[in-house]
């Protein structure tokens, strides 16, 4: 919203459009930073305003995709926030240990997370897991496919788990085609998609805190409701869930909450 409460002109048929083209509502994010992405994309189709934007997306509905792409923030990292992953690998995957462990990436990015979560699975329940990593962004969801990153995104990884799943190409790392292959990349949108369901671990870290709080309510109760009794959910550093216990978790250590049965 505007200072004074009221949406920028020309932002209802643009909401309107999206609506229509999409299935979820340009309001579920945070206005302050729609409002300025928005006005970036604006600028750069070479319209003049919200309401010129939407029957160019009206005319162009191909040219959605780069809303989708540049509405996310994409900052990621291997293990970002290492003792988090520390904290999964010590006190919650113990919990967890069975075989056919299945993991869902929730706005995966580029895929570090994903990779990093098999990384640590891999050491832990050799083969004995999948992990499917969704994002809206379908070109970001390339790059991930192509598992190709340069040296600065892998500093966080161990030298052994380097040696081990990474491989040196050109100035960066490709990630070990075994590995790859236990990662499943897909298009999902939180906000519209079918929720996949009867998982052990969800990580959606970092995504929530774009998203209004009737965005996010909708969207914890989602991923609660994909969930086994039991499974845990891993979310980012400034996204604890206030009153968890209305979606059906307990919290459980620092940004990890668990299914209650
Ligand atoms: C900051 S990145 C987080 C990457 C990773 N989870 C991490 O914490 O490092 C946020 C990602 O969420 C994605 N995203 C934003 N809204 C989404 C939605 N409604 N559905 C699915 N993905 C979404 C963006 O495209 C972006 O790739």
């Amino acid at each position: 919203m505007a200072d004074d409460g009221t949406a920028p002109p020309g932002f209802e048929l643009l909401r309107r459009v999206v609506m229509a083209h999409e299935g979820w509502d340009l309001m579920s994010y945070r206005p302050h930073q729609l409002f300025r992405r928005l006005r970036i994309l604006t600028a750069r189709s070479g319209a003049e305003g919200f309401a010129q934007y939407a029957v160019l997306l009206r005319r162009h509905p191909e040219k959605l995709g780069e809303l989708r792409a540049f509405l996310g923030i994409k900052v990621t990292q291997f293990f970002r926030n290492p003792e988090r992953f520390e904290y999964l690998e010590k006190e919650v995957l113990p919990l967890l240990a069975c075989r056919n462990l299945r993991v869902w990436s929730a706005g995966c990015a580029n895929g570090a997370e994903a990779y990093s979560l098999a990384m640590m699975l891999e050491d832990v329940i050799p083969g004995g897991f999948a992990v499917q990593a969704t994002d809206m962004d379908e070109m970001i969801l390339r790059t991930a496919d192509d598992g190709w990153y340069p040296a600065r995104d892998v500093a966080l990884v161990s030298e052994a788990r380097r040696q081990r799943y990474l491989v040196p190409s050109g100035r960066g790392f490709s990630v070990h085609p075994a590995l790859r292959a236990a990662v499943f990349f897909r298009a999902h949108n939180l906000l519209s998609s079918p929720f996949p369901q009867g998982l052990d671990l969800v990580a959606c870290r970092n995504v929530l805190i774009y998203l209004s709080d009737e965005a996010k309510a909708r969207v914890v109760g989602g991923l609660s409701r994909s969930l086994k009794p039991g499974g845990f959910l891993f979310v980012g550093s400034t996204e604890s869930i206030l009153n968890s216990a209305s979606a059906g978790f307990a919290p459980c250590g620092p940004f990890f909450y668990r299914k209650m049965a």
